[in-house]
């Protein structure tokens, strides 16, 4: 398939690059390094040239946290709503979109608001769509994955109050395979959770980074929530992953049935195991 891969120099993107490519995809990849910003392609019109000869979509173009002109609603709603409306009138069937855990009914933040509009104008277009929804993702090379495992190395481990958050982890190569699923399976007009089986405390996931990492479990340090919203307040000038928002969202805790992602792939999603940490999706294919 040609196959037009937005978010193509991403943590997902790049794994998806090399599955597609191992698989004999063309990959025909869009971010702003290959000379398309999404914050200028805000109409079906701006799309259209980019999608001859295209046989199927998937959008993996993301941002944690706003900065300068990077802005939720161009990038995650108003540039992929285009891209989605683009496909149905250029023919172009098979759409996968990727969103986030929490973008659903209960979303409040701008980040899972936003994912969601996009969401809802895929789910509204009569394309062969999945709306796919990763929890944390973890594996070499993601952003978040890097930021904690950082977080995991200091000898005390900063946690918001007693680091009881549910997290429900899944690693990159199980959203890569639920990708490479989602162009041929038959079965779509699908919105599908990707998260793994283990529902595991922010505090016990560092803990499990260490000892990923080769080190002893840490003492916890215990930070007020609202004594760690003031300090995001000032550390979102130095990482976008720091927002207050974000730690909102930490707080609030996302999990999800895993059944239906099992009954979907074949197979059950990977259990956590120290080597996976330092794994990208191609050298994991095949493991269960
Ligand atoms: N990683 C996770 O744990 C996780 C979990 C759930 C959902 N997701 C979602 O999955 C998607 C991809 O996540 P990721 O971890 O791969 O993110 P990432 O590593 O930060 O990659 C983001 C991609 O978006 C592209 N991009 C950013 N701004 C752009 C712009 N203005 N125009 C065009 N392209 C732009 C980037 O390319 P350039 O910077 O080169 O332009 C990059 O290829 C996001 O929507 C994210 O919300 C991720």
């Amino acid at each position: 398939m040609n196959i037009l891969l937005t978010g193509a120099s991403g943590f997902i993107g790049h794994n998806l690059v090399a599955e597609l490519t191992a698989a004999g995809h063309r990959i025909k990849p869009v971010c702003r390094s290959e000379g398309i910003d999404f914050s200028r392609m805000l109409s079906a019109a701006d799309w259209l040239p980019q999608l001859e000869g295209v046989d199927a979509v998937i959008n993996s173009v993301g941002i944690i946290g706003e900065s300068g002109s990077q802005r939720f609603e161009p990038l995650h709603t108003l540039a992929p709503s285009a891209l989605f409306r683009a496909c149905a009138q250029a023919g172009v069937r098979r759409v996968l979109q990727i969103s986030a855990l929490g973008a659903d009914k209960a979303a409040f933040s701008a980040y899972h608001l936003s994912k969601r509009a996009a969401d809802d104008c895929l789910r509204s277009l009569d394309l062969d769509w999945f709306v796919l929804r990763p929890s944390l993702i973890y594996g070499l090379g993601g952003k978040s994955a890097d930021l904690f495992m950082r977080l995991a190395a200091l000898p005390r481990i900063p946690v918001i109050d007693n680091g009881q958050q549910e997290l429900q982890p899944v690693h990159i190569s199980d959203v890569v395979a639920t990708v490479m699923q989602g162009l041929t399976s038959p079965k779509t007009m699908q919105t599908l959770d990707i998260v793994g089986t283990e529902i595991i405390t922010f505090a016990e996931w560092l803990q499990t980074m260490r000892q990923a990492l080769g080190l002893p479990r840490a003492r916890l340090i215990p930070i007020p929530f609202r004594v760690a919203m003031a300090i995001a307040q000032v550390g979102r000038y130095f990482n976008p992953m720091l927002q207050p928002e974000n730690l909102r969202m930490l707080k609030t805790g996302y999990r999800a049935d895993f059944r239906p992602l099992v009954q979907f792939l074949g197979r059950p999603p990977l259990t956590t195991k120290p080597s996976l940490f330092f794994s990208e999706g191609v050298p994991t294919r095949g493991a269960s």
